[in-house]
């Protein structure tokens, strides 16, 4: 038996799928990246949808859109969780920003409400939400913080597609959000992301600096740009600093195909973990993550307490004999990895959650077909290494 992190969404439609841009012969972005970023914005719920090439880039790219609108300047403090992914953080520092790490709440394991709060100042413009692990913020309270304020709210949405909150899909409640579709993820484009706005502006801006900065793929009755009549002259003219961060054709016509089954694998993976959950209540000592509207369950993440709060690392070595694969809770508390060396940052107050997490977390994976017999031999695992560790 073993146990992985994660399971393959594929059959037969995505192999056809990329057979078919095979068949075709255009392998570089076109109609099916189109279709695809149709389609998806619709099925969440946002009026534009902008592919690239992995959710790390649609964090880049959020970030570069901000920029270049005008609407975040260089120098500004952004408000983020003290854990997510490294690069949550990465275009943040790129893009000259200080970031304000604040802690998190110890059973949703998303933003701590009071530490946002606290951490506001007259340089605040903005807070960067992570959704981890497939679980929503608490976002009536971070909408009306915000906006009282004046300060912008984006979502880095790339652990919880399909999740939602008060009916809406995360990554549509923020300015901007952003989504992965890497191997491993809720739905697979083999690598792949999405950033998602109903603002147009910004929209348009992405379009640009997807590709290079140039005008040509910009429509043209553009907000932010007036396009000559000229298509000699508009194929290489460039009105902001860009990057080449497009998908692959292949990776919108798989998108496509996974969309369709994206509803269905979200609800097997709900059913998972309510399987989970009630095998987990029998353990004092282990905390799983609380939920927040409706989760879309990434993975199974549980904080050992207690009598266990020094046994992670025999514990992760006898999952590992057992062919359990598990993982650290994202990066722990991402300003103790070295990177933080070259980022400009405050913390103004003690990340006692976020080392919790650090030293004491782990998950193992949720799938988008039927677990419970994976689960069933964890818990048995789990078992064992507990009578011979108390
Ligand atoms: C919160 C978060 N943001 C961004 C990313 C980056 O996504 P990708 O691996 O597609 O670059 C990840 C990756 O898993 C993530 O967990």
């Amino acid at each position: 038996m073993e146990f992985k992190l994660c399971d393959s969404p594929w059959d037969n439609e995505e192999i056809e799928a990329i057979q078919s841009v095979i068949d075709s012969d255009m392998y570089t972005m076109g109609k099916n990246v189109a279709e695809y970023e149709r389609q998806f914005a619709e099925h969440f719920g946002a009026k534009y949808a902008v592919q690239v090439n992995s959710g790390s880039t649609a964090n880049l790219l959020a970030i570069a859109a901000l920029v270049y609108s005008g609407k975040l300047d260089r120098g500004s403090e952004v408000i983020v969780p003290a854990v997510s992914w490294s690069t949550t953080y990465a275009p943040l520092e790129q893009f000259g920003m200080k970031l304000i790490f604040v802690d998190i709440d110890r059973y949703t394991l998303n933003l701590d409400i009071n530490s946002v709060k606290n951490a506001i100042t007259d340089k605040t413009k903005m807070v960067f939400a992570v959704n981890l692990l497939g679980n929503s913020n608490e976002y009536d309270k971070l909408l009306k913080i915000c906006s009282e304020k004046g300060i912008i709210l984006i979502e880095d949405n790339c652990e919880s597609l399909g999740a939602t909150y008060k009916g809406k899909y995360l990554g549509t409640i923020g300015l901007l959000g952003t989504y992965s579709t890497f191997y491993s993820h809720h739905m697979c484009t083999m690598e792949g992301g999405v950033v998602v706005t109903d603002d147009r502006e910004l929209y348009e801006y992405m379009l640009a600096i997807r590709a290079h900065g140039w005008t040509r793929n910009l429509p043209t009755n553009s907000k932010i740009y007036e396009k000559k009549e000229d298509s000699f002259y508009e194929s290489f003219n460039f009105i902001v600093p860009g990057f080449n961060i497009r998908p692959l054709e292949m990776e919108g016509a798989i998108g496509i195909k996974q969309l369709k089954k994206i509803d269905k694998m979200i609800d097997i993976r709900r059913s998972n973990a309510e399987y989970f959950l009630k095998k987990m209540k029998k353990y004092d000592d282990i905390r799983v993550q609380k939920e927040v509207g409706e989760s879309s369950w990434f993975g199974f993440a549980m904080i050992l307490t207690g009598k266990l709060f020094d046994k992670r690392g025999s514990l992760v070595e006898k999952l590992r004999k057992a062919n359990i694969e598990c993982r650290p809770i994202v990066a722990g508390n991402f300003t103790r990895n070295p990177v933080i060396k070259y980022m400009d940052y405050r913390i103004p107050s003690p990340l006692t959650n976020a080392d919790e997490i650090h030293e004491q977390g782990l998950f193992i994976g949720n799938h988008s077909s039927n677990n419970n017999e994976q689960v069933d031999y964890f818990i048995e695992i789990l078992d064992s290494f507990l009578l011979n560790n108390l």
